[in-house]
Protein backbone atom coordinates (compact mmCIF):
# COMPACT_ATOMS: atom_id res chain seq x y z
CA UNK A 1 0.00 0.00 0.00
CA UNK A 2 1.34 3.67 -0.82
CA UNK A 3 2.32 5.74 2.08
CA UNK A 4 -0.91 6.92 4.15
CA UNK A 5 -3.27 5.93 1.30
CA UNK A 6 -6.31 3.67 2.59
CA UNK A 7 -7.38 0.88 -0.21
CA UNK A 8 -9.69 3.44 -1.95
CA UNK A 9 -6.61 5.43 -2.83
CA UNK A 10 -7.75 7.95 0.28
CA UNK A 11 -4.83 10.07 1.91
CA UNK A 12 -4.99 8.43 5.64
CA UNK A 13 -3.77 9.62 9.00
CA UNK A 14 -1.03 8.13 11.01
CA UNK A 15 -1.94 7.57 14.62
CA UNK A 16 0.70 7.32 17.33
CA UNK A 17 0.57 6.78 20.98
CA UNK A 18 2.47 9.19 23.05
CA UNK A 19 3.48 6.91 25.99
CA UNK A 20 5.20 7.42 29.43
CA UNK A 21 7.08 4.51 31.02
CA UNK A 22 6.59 6.39 34.49
CA UNK A 23 4.05 7.62 37.01
CA UNK A 24 2.36 10.04 35.09
CA UNK A 25 1.42 10.43 31.44
CA UNK A 26 2.33 13.91 29.60
CA UNK A 27 0.03 15.13 31.73
CA UNK A 28 1.34 15.48 34.97
CA UNK A 29 -1.77 15.47 37.17
CA UNK A 30 -2.89 12.23 35.06
CA UNK A 31 -1.62 9.69 38.00
CA UNK A 32 -4.37 11.55 40.18
CA UNK A 33 -7.51 11.08 37.56
CA UNK A 34 -9.99 8.63 39.24
CA UNK A 35 -9.99 6.17 36.16
CA UNK A 36 -6.19 6.05 35.65
CA UNK A 37 -4.38 2.42 36.32
CA UNK A 38 -1.09 2.42 39.23
CA UNK A 39 0.11 0.02 36.94
CA UNK A 40 3.35 1.76 35.82
CA UNK A 41 6.02 -0.60 37.53
CA UNK A 42 4.40 -3.81 36.26
CA UNK A 43 5.28 -5.39 32.95
CA UNK A 44 1.27 -6.02 32.75
CA UNK A 45 0.19 -2.73 32.71
CA UNK A 46 2.46 -2.26 29.48
CA UNK A 47 1.25 -4.73 28.19
CA UNK A 48 -2.25 -4.20 27.99
CA UNK A 49 -1.34 -0.52 26.65
CA UNK A 50 -0.06 -2.78 23.46
CA UNK A 51 -3.16 -4.73 23.41
CA UNK A 52 -5.17 -1.84 23.10
CA UNK A 53 -3.60 0.42 20.76
CA UNK A 54 -2.56 -2.52 18.18
CA UNK A 55 -6.78 -3.22 18.60
CA UNK A 56 -7.32 0.52 17.32
CA UNK A 57 -4.55 -0.29 14.81
CA UNK A 58 -2.19 2.34 15.85
CA UNK A 59 0.79 3.13 13.58
CA UNK A 60 3.31 3.25 16.21
CA UNK A 61 3.45 3.58 20.75
CA UNK A 62 6.04 6.05 21.01
CA UNK A 63 7.78 6.02 24.30
CA UNK A 64 9.41 9.62 25.84
CA UNK A 65 12.20 9.83 28.58
CA UNK A 66 13.95 12.20 30.31
CA UNK A 67 17.24 11.24 31.89
CA UNK A 68 17.21 12.96 35.20
CA UNK A 69 14.12 13.90 37.61
CA UNK A 70 13.06 17.16 37.48
CA UNK A 71 15.31 19.57 39.70
CA UNK A 72 16.07 22.68 38.03
CA UNK A 73 13.05 24.02 40.12
CA UNK A 74 15.24 25.71 43.88
CA UNK A 75 17.89 23.32 42.63
CA UNK A 76 15.99 20.95 44.18
CA UNK A 77 13.94 17.59 43.48
CA UNK A 78 11.55 17.51 46.09
CA UNK A 79 8.32 19.20 44.66
CA UNK A 80 8.36 16.74 41.69
CA UNK A 81 8.76 13.97 44.42
CA UNK A 82 6.17 15.46 46.65
CA UNK A 83 3.76 16.59 43.11
CA UNK A 84 4.78 13.50 41.53
CA UNK A 85 5.78 15.31 38.64
CA UNK A 86 7.34 12.73 36.62
CA UNK A 87 9.75 11.76 38.98
CA UNK A 88 9.79 8.01 38.13
CA UNK A 89 11.03 7.22 34.50
CA UNK A 90 11.78 3.51 33.49
CA UNK A 91 14.58 1.64 31.42
CA UNK A 92 12.86 1.95 28.32
CA UNK A 93 14.77 -0.70 26.13
CA UNK A 94 13.37 -3.35 28.69
CA UNK A 95 9.65 -1.97 28.77
CA UNK A 96 9.72 -2.16 24.54
CA UNK A 97 11.13 -5.88 25.07
CA UNK A 98 8.41 -6.74 26.99
CA UNK A 99 5.84 -4.98 24.44
CA UNK A 100 7.72 -6.85 21.25
CA UNK A 101 7.04 -10.03 23.02
CA UNK A 102 3.12 -9.39 23.92
CA UNK A 103 2.27 -7.43 20.45
CA UNK A 104 2.72 -8.53 16.81
CA UNK A 105 2.03 -5.25 14.51
CA UNK A 106 2.04 -2.32 16.64
CA UNK A 107 5.16 -0.14 15.66
CA UNK A 108 7.49 0.74 19.06
CA UNK A 109 9.60 3.94 19.36
CA UNK A 110 11.30 4.47 22.14
CA UNK A 111 13.34 8.01 22.94
CA UNK A 112 17.57 8.40 23.16
CA UNK A 113 19.36 10.88 23.69
CA UNK A 114 22.23 11.80 21.31
CA UNK A 115 23.78 13.88 24.11
CA UNK A 116 23.91 11.42 26.74
CA UNK A 117 24.39 8.50 25.10
CA UNK A 118 26.98 6.62 22.64
CA UNK A 119 26.45 5.61 18.80
CA UNK A 120 27.53 2.27 19.16
CA UNK A 121 25.00 1.72 22.20
CA UNK A 122 22.21 3.10 20.55
CA UNK A 123 22.53 1.06 17.23
CA UNK A 124 22.89 -2.14 19.21
CA UNK A 125 20.16 -1.17 21.38
CA UNK A 126 17.53 -0.47 18.33
CA UNK A 127 19.26 -3.25 15.73
CA UNK A 128 17.96 -5.91 18.62
CA UNK A 129 14.63 -4.58 19.12
CA UNK A 130 14.05 -4.75 15.57
CA UNK A 131 15.27 -8.08 15.37
CA UNK A 132 12.92 -9.10 18.50
CA UNK A 133 10.06 -7.53 17.12
CA UNK A 134 10.20 -8.28 13.96
CA UNK A 135 10.97 -4.95 12.16
CA UNK A 136 8.73 -2.95 14.24
CA UNK A 137 11.58 -0.64 15.85
CA UNK A 138 11.40 3.18 15.73
CA UNK A 139 13.89 5.55 17.29
CA UNK A 140 12.99 9.05 18.77
CA UNK A 141 16.32 10.95 18.43
CA UNK A 142 16.05 14.17 20.92
CA UNK A 143 19.37 16.06 21.82
CA UNK A 144 17.89 15.91 25.87
CA UNK A 145 16.99 19.76 27.76
CA UNK A 146 18.31 20.17 30.89
CA UNK A 147 21.31 20.44 33.33
CA UNK A 148 19.76 18.09 35.31
CA UNK A 149 20.55 15.22 32.72
CA UNK A 150 23.56 16.76 32.54
CA UNK A 151 24.41 15.98 36.00
CA UNK A 152 23.36 12.05 35.74
CA UNK A 153 25.68 11.82 33.32
CA UNK A 154 29.35 13.50 34.72
CA UNK A 155 28.55 17.09 33.38
CA UNK A 156 27.46 20.17 35.33
CA UNK A 157 25.64 21.72 32.39
CA UNK A 158 23.45 20.69 29.39
CA UNK A 159 25.29 21.30 25.94
CA UNK A 160 24.33 24.54 24.27
CA UNK A 161 21.22 24.04 21.94
CA UNK A 162 23.07 24.32 18.48
CA UNK A 163 26.01 22.48 19.89
CA UNK A 164 23.78 19.57 20.75
CA UNK A 165 22.23 19.03 17.07
CA UNK A 166 26.25 19.45 15.80
CA UNK A 167 27.25 16.44 17.83
CA UNK A 168 23.55 14.88 16.78
CA UNK A 169 24.37 15.44 13.15
CA UNK A 170 27.39 13.24 13.55
CA UNK A 171 25.78 10.65 16.16
CA UNK A 172 23.07 10.00 13.27
CA UNK A 173 26.32 9.65 10.42
CA UNK A 174 27.98 6.95 13.03
CA UNK A 175 24.91 5.15 14.00
CA UNK A 176 23.31 4.60 10.39
CA UNK A 177 27.00 3.67 9.49
CA UNK A 178 26.60 1.03 12.55
CA UNK A 179 23.44 -0.54 10.87
CA UNK A 180 24.98 -1.13 7.24
CA UNK A 181 28.04 -2.76 8.98
CA UNK A 182 26.16 -5.72 8.09
CA UNK A 183 24.90 -6.59 4.40
CA UNK A 184 21.48 -8.25 4.19
CA UNK A 185 22.83 -11.39 2.80
CA UNK A 186 26.31 -11.63 5.07
CA UNK A 187 25.31 -14.61 7.57
CA UNK A 188 25.92 -18.05 5.64
CA UNK A 189 24.71 -20.09 9.03
CA UNK A 190 26.36 -23.27 6.68
CA UNK A 191 27.12 -26.11 9.36
CA UNK A 192 28.34 -28.55 6.44
CA UNK A 193 31.39 -25.93 5.63
CA UNK A 194 31.68 -24.38 9.14
CA UNK A 195 30.82 -20.95 7.36
CA UNK A 196 28.49 -18.64 9.62
CA UNK A 197 29.35 -15.20 7.81
CA UNK A 198 30.93 -13.70 4.57
CA UNK A 199 34.23 -11.40 6.11
CA UNK A 200 33.63 -9.41 3.15
CA UNK A 201 30.47 -8.04 4.11
CA UNK A 202 30.24 -7.84 7.70
CA UNK A 203 32.55 -4.22 7.41
CA UNK A 204 34.48 -2.04 9.99
CA UNK A 205 32.94 1.56 9.85
CA UNK A 206 36.14 3.65 11.16
CA UNK A 207 34.53 6.63 11.93
CA UNK A 208 36.29 9.04 13.32
CA UNK A 209 34.86 12.75 13.61
CA UNK A 210 34.96 15.72 16.07
CA UNK A 211 32.69 14.08 18.88
CA UNK A 212 32.98 10.29 18.14
CA UNK A 213 35.18 7.30 16.88
CA UNK A 214 33.67 4.21 16.85
CA UNK A 215 35.29 1.43 14.87
CA UNK A 216 32.41 -1.39 14.44
CA UNK A 217 31.07 -3.05 13.14
CA UNK A 218 27.73 -3.75 15.11
CA UNK A 219 27.60 -7.40 16.71
CA UNK A 220 24.15 -7.30 15.62
CA UNK A 221 23.85 -8.34 11.81
CA UNK A 222 21.14 -5.96 9.57
CA UNK A 223 18.18 -5.61 10.78
CA UNK A 224 13.69 -6.52 8.97
CA UNK A 225 13.87 -3.04 8.50
CA UNK A 226 17.37 -1.97 7.36
CA UNK A 227 17.27 0.12 9.95
CA UNK A 228 15.02 1.64 13.04
CA UNK A 229 12.29 4.46 11.58
CA UNK A 230 13.52 7.70 12.99
CA UNK A 231 11.29 10.15 14.87
CA UNK A 232 12.49 13.35 15.84
CA UNK A 233 10.76 16.80 17.22
CA UNK A 234 12.91 19.66 16.31
CA UNK A 235 10.92 22.56 16.26
CA UNK A 236 13.95 25.44 16.39
CA UNK A 237 15.35 26.80 12.92
CA UNK A 238 18.01 24.16 13.63
CA UNK A 239 16.06 21.79 15.37
CA UNK A 240 13.76 21.60 12.15
CA UNK A 241 17.04 21.22 9.72
CA UNK A 242 17.86 18.49 11.68
CA UNK A 243 14.39 16.64 11.04
CA UNK A 244 14.74 17.58 7.44
CA UNK A 245 18.26 15.41 7.08
CA UNK A 246 17.09 12.79 9.15
CA UNK A 247 13.52 11.87 10.15
CA UNK A 248 11.60 9.98 8.72
CA UNK A 249 8.04 10.84 11.33
CA UNK A 250 7.98 14.26 12.78
CA UNK A 251 6.31 14.98 15.78
CA UNK A 252 5.10 18.87 16.97
CA UNK A 253 3.70 20.41 19.51
CA UNK A 254 1.76 23.43 17.24
CA UNK A 255 -0.95 24.84 19.97
CA UNK A 256 -3.27 25.41 16.83
CA UNK A 257 -4.10 25.45 13.17
CA UNK A 258 -2.66 28.21 11.73
CA UNK A 259 0.66 27.94 13.20
CA UNK A 260 0.54 24.41 12.80
CA UNK A 261 -0.29 24.73 8.79
CA UNK A 262 3.10 27.50 8.97
CA UNK A 263 5.13 25.00 10.65
CA UNK A 264 4.17 21.77 8.00
CA UNK A 265 5.00 24.14 4.75
CA UNK A 266 8.36 25.29 6.72
CA UNK A 267 9.21 21.90 7.32
CA UNK A 268 8.45 20.32 4.07
CA UNK A 269 10.05 22.72 1.86
CA UNK A 270 13.53 22.45 4.32
CA UNK A 271 12.60 18.63 3.39
CA UNK A 272 12.85 19.18 0.04
CA UNK A 273 15.84 21.43 0.00
CA UNK A 274 17.52 18.11 1.19
CA UNK A 275 16.53 16.17 -1.73
CA UNK A 276 13.86 14.13 -0.10
CA UNK A 277 10.24 13.53 -1.14
CA UNK A 278 8.65 15.75 1.59
CA UNK A 279 5.31 13.17 1.41
CA UNK A 280 6.84 10.41 2.69
CA UNK A 281 7.81 12.16 6.08
CA UNK A 282 4.92 12.62 8.12
CA UNK A 283 4.30 15.23 10.48
CA UNK A 284 2.06 15.08 13.03
CA UNK A 285 1.43 17.08 15.91
CA UNK A 286 0.62 16.00 19.72
CA UNK A 287 -3.16 16.28 20.65
CA UNK A 288 -4.97 15.80 23.81
CA UNK A 289 -8.27 14.11 23.22
CA UNK A 290 -11.03 13.95 25.39
CA UNK A 291 -13.78 11.96 24.28
CA UNK A 292 -16.93 11.11 26.31
CA UNK A 293 -20.29 8.78 25.68
CA UNK A 294 -22.43 12.68 25.16
CA UNK A 295 -21.00 15.98 24.82
CA UNK A 296 -21.83 17.34 28.25
CA UNK A 297 -19.52 13.87 29.55
CA UNK A 298 -16.93 15.23 28.09
CA UNK A 299 -16.82 18.65 28.80
CA UNK A 300 -17.26 17.62 32.67
CA UNK A 301 -13.90 15.32 32.04
CA UNK A 302 -12.34 18.41 30.29
CA UNK A 303 -12.74 20.35 33.52
CA UNK A 304 -11.09 17.75 35.44
CA UNK A 305 -8.46 17.47 33.23
CA UNK A 306 -8.08 21.42 33.02
CA UNK A 307 -8.23 22.13 36.64
CA UNK A 308 -8.45 20.35 39.15
CA UNK A 309 -5.51 17.25 38.90
CA UNK A 310 -2.08 19.15 38.64
CA UNK A 311 -0.76 21.13 41.49
CA UNK A 312 0.51 24.84 41.05
CA UNK A 313 4.12 23.71 42.19
CA UNK A 314 3.84 20.42 39.91
CA UNK A 315 3.21 22.79 36.38
CA UNK A 316 6.43 25.12 37.60
CA UNK A 317 8.65 22.40 38.40
CA UNK A 318 8.02 20.91 34.90
CA UNK A 319 8.19 24.22 33.48
CA UNK A 320 11.75 24.60 34.74
CA UNK A 321 12.76 21.39 34.11
CA UNK A 322 11.42 21.81 30.41
CA UNK A 323 13.00 25.11 30.16
CA UNK A 324 15.79 24.46 32.02
CA UNK A 325 15.38 27.99 33.81
CA UNK A 326 14.84 28.23 37.71
CA UNK A 327 11.83 29.91 38.24
CA UNK A 328 11.72 29.74 42.27
CA UNK A 329 13.73 32.87 42.02
CA UNK A 330 10.98 34.74 40.13
CA UNK A 331 8.08 36.51 41.81
CA UNK A 332 4.31 35.23 40.67
CA UNK A 333 3.32 38.56 38.96
CA UNK A 334 7.13 38.49 37.47
CA UNK A 335 6.22 38.98 33.35
CA UNK A 336 8.11 36.04 31.51
CA UNK A 337 9.39 38.32 28.85
CA UNK A 338 10.92 37.43 25.12
CA UNK A 339 14.62 38.12 26.77
CA UNK A 340 13.82 35.56 29.34
CA UNK A 341 12.58 33.17 26.82
CA UNK A 342 15.80 34.00 24.67
CA UNK A 343 18.32 33.40 27.48
CA UNK A 344 16.63 29.87 28.12
CA UNK A 345 19.03 26.72 26.98
CA UNK A 346 15.97 23.84 27.42
CA UNK A 347 12.78 24.06 24.94
CA UNK A 348 12.22 28.05 23.94
CA UNK A 349 9.11 27.12 21.97
CA UNK A 350 7.25 25.93 25.19
CA UNK A 351 6.28 29.34 26.56
CA UNK A 352 5.29 30.75 22.96
CA UNK A 353 2.68 27.94 23.02
CA UNK A 354 1.17 28.35 26.26
CA UNK A 355 0.66 32.15 25.62
CA UNK A 356 -1.17 30.90 22.85
CA UNK A 357 -3.57 28.81 24.81
CA UNK A 358 -3.97 30.77 27.65
CA UNK A 359 -4.65 33.67 25.17
CA UNK A 360 -2.87 36.38 26.20
CA UNK A 361 0.34 37.81 25.37
CA UNK A 362 1.41 38.85 28.58
CA UNK A 363 2.36 35.75 31.19
CA UNK A 364 3.67 35.92 34.53
CA UNK A 365 4.88 33.15 36.26
CA UNK A 366 1.64 33.01 37.85
CA UNK A 367 -0.07 32.23 34.76
CA UNK A 368 2.10 29.34 34.27
CA UNK A 369 1.56 28.09 38.07
CA UNK A 370 -2.39 28.41 37.77
CA UNK A 371 -2.15 26.86 33.94
CA UNK A 372 -2.08 23.40 35.41
CA UNK A 373 -2.25 21.23 32.47
CA UNK A 374 1.13 22.24 31.77
CA UNK A 375 2.25 20.85 28.56
CA UNK A 376 -0.73 21.62 27.03
CA UNK A 377 1.04 22.13 23.54
CA UNK A 378 -1.35 20.49 20.93
CA UNK A 379 -4.66 20.94 20.10
CA UNK A 380 -7.41 19.40 22.45
CA UNK A 381 -10.01 17.40 20.94
CA UNK A 382 -13.07 17.41 23.11
CA UNK A 383 -16.70 15.66 22.66
CA UNK A 384 -18.48 12.57 21.38
CA UNK A 385 -16.10 10.14 19.11
CA UNK A 386 -17.80 11.63 16.16
CA UNK A 387 -17.45 14.89 17.16
CA UNK A 388 -13.20 14.37 18.22
CA UNK A 389 -13.07 12.50 14.34
CA UNK A 390 -14.40 15.93 13.14
CA UNK A 391 -11.86 17.81 14.58
CA UNK A 392 -9.14 15.52 13.93
CA UNK A 393 -10.66 15.79 10.37
CA UNK A 394 -10.39 19.30 9.94
CA UNK A 395 -6.98 19.57 11.09
CA UNK A 396 -5.96 16.08 8.82
CA UNK A 397 -7.51 18.12 5.59
CA UNK A 398 -6.29 21.63 6.13
CA UNK A 399 -2.74 20.96 5.24
CA UNK A 400 -1.83 21.36 8.90
CA UNK A 401 -0.52 17.72 9.61
CA UNK A 402 -0.66 13.72 8.54
CA UNK A 403 -1.96 12.31 11.54
CA UNK A 404 -1.53 12.63 15.21
CA UNK A 405 0.10 11.76 18.33
CA UNK A 406 -2.29 10.95 21.09
CA UNK A 407 -1.79 11.91 24.20
CA UNK A 408 -3.64 10.88 27.74
CA UNK A 409 -5.10 12.85 29.76
CA UNK A 410 -5.51 8.96 32.19
CA UNK A 411 -4.10 5.92 31.34
CA UNK A 412 -4.98 3.05 29.71
CA UNK A 413 -8.52 4.62 29.70
CA UNK A 414 -7.63 7.41 27.49
CA UNK A 415 -6.46 5.06 25.04
CA UNK A 416 -9.39 3.23 25.55
CA UNK A 417 -11.74 5.89 24.63
CA UNK A 418 -10.05 6.60 21.52
CA UNK A 419 -9.72 3.21 20.31
CA UNK A 420 -13.62 2.39 20.91
CA UNK A 421 -15.06 5.97 20.30
CA UNK A 422 -13.01 7.71 18.00
CA UNK A 423 -11.33 5.07 15.39
CA UNK A 424 -14.48 3.42 14.32
CA UNK A 425 -15.58 6.77 13.27
CA UNK A 426 -11.96 7.38 11.19
CA UNK A 427 -12.96 4.42 9.81
CA UNK A 428 -15.94 4.89 8.51
CA UNK A 429 -14.68 7.50 6.67
CA UNK A 430 -12.16 6.21 4.98
CA UNK A 431 -9.34 8.09 6.78
CA UNK A 432 -7.80 5.46 9.01
CA UNK A 433 -6.84 1.87 8.50
CA UNK A 434 -9.05 -1.09 9.84
CA UNK A 435 -6.47 -3.82 9.84
CA UNK A 436 -2.65 -3.93 9.24
CA UNK A 437 -1.43 -4.17 5.69
CA UNK A 438 2.55 -4.48 6.18
CA UNK A 439 4.32 -6.90 8.54
CA UNK A 440 6.89 -3.74 9.85
CA UNK A 441 6.68 -0.55 10.61
CA UNK A 442 8.19 0.87 7.49
CA UNK A 443 5.52 -1.32 5.61
CA UNK A 444 2.67 0.19 7.26
CA UNK A 445 4.41 3.57 7.41
CA UNK A 446 4.58 3.97 3.70
CA UNK A 447 8.54 3.52 3.47
CA UNK A 448 10.86 1.77 1.86
CA UNK A 449 13.60 -0.42 3.64
CA UNK A 450 16.89 1.75 3.16
CA UNK A 451 19.88 0.06 0.79
CA UNK A 452 22.99 -0.29 2.78
CA UNK A 453 25.25 2.63 2.22
CA UNK A 454 29.12 1.89 1.61
CA UNK A 455 30.82 3.70 4.55
CA UNK A 456 31.79 7.21 3.91
CA UNK A 457 29.04 7.26 1.37
CA UNK A 458 26.35 9.32 3.87
CA UNK A 459 24.64 12.68 2.63
C1 LIG B 1 5.53 15.12 20.88
C2 LIG B 1 6.88 15.49 21.42
C3 LIG B 1 7.61 14.56 22.17
C4 LIG B 1 8.86 14.87 22.69
N1 LIG B 1 9.52 13.94 23.44
C5 LIG B 1 10.72 14.26 24.02
C6 LIG B 1 11.38 13.33 24.87
O1 LIG B 1 10.92 12.23 25.12
N2 LIG B 1 12.55 13.70 25.45
C7 LIG B 1 13.14 14.92 25.20
O2 LIG B 1 14.21 15.17 25.73
N3 LIG B 1 12.52 15.81 24.38
C8 LIG B 1 11.34 15.51 23.81
N4 LIG B 1 10.69 16.43 23.01
C9 LIG B 1 11.35 17.74 22.76
C10 LIG B 1 12.01 17.79 21.40
O3 LIG B 1 12.98 16.75 21.25
C11 LIG B 1 12.71 19.15 21.15
O4 LIG B 1 13.74 19.34 22.08
C12 LIG B 1 11.73 20.28 21.29
O5 LIG B 1 10.65 20.09 20.43
C13 LIG B 1 12.40 21.64 21.04
O6 LIG B 1 12.89 21.73 19.75
P1 LIG B 1 14.36 22.24 19.48
O7 LIG B 1 15.27 21.14 20.03
O8 LIG B 1 14.49 22.35 17.98
O9 LIG B 1 14.57 23.53 20.22
C14 LIG B 1 9.43 16.15 22.47
C15 LIG B 1 8.70 17.09 21.69
C16 LIG B 1 7.45 16.78 21.19
C17 LIG B 1 6.70 17.81 20.40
Amino acid sequence: MAGGAGTGGRRQMALVGFMQAGNATVYAGSWRHPATEHGFLSAGYYQRLGQVLEQGCFDLMFFDDRLAMPGIYAGSVSEAVRWGARPVKLDLSLVLGVLAASTRHIGLGATYSTTYYAPFHVARTFATLDHLSGGRAAWNVVTSVNDSEAQNFGLDQHLPHDARYDRADEFLEATLGLWDTWEDDALVLDRATGVFAHPDKVHELGHRGEWFNVRGPLTVPRSPQGRPVLLQAGSSGRGRDFAARWAELIFTGDPDVEIARAHYEDQKERIAQRGRDPDAVKMLPMAYTVVGESRAHAEEREQLFLHELVHPMASLTLLSELMNYDFSSMTLDSPITDDLIESVSGIRGLVQNIRRHIGGETVTVGDLAGHRATLLQGPRFVGTGSEVADQMTAWFESDACDGFVIAATHSPGAYEDVVRLVVPELQRRGLFRDRYAGCTLRENLGLTRPATAVAGDRG
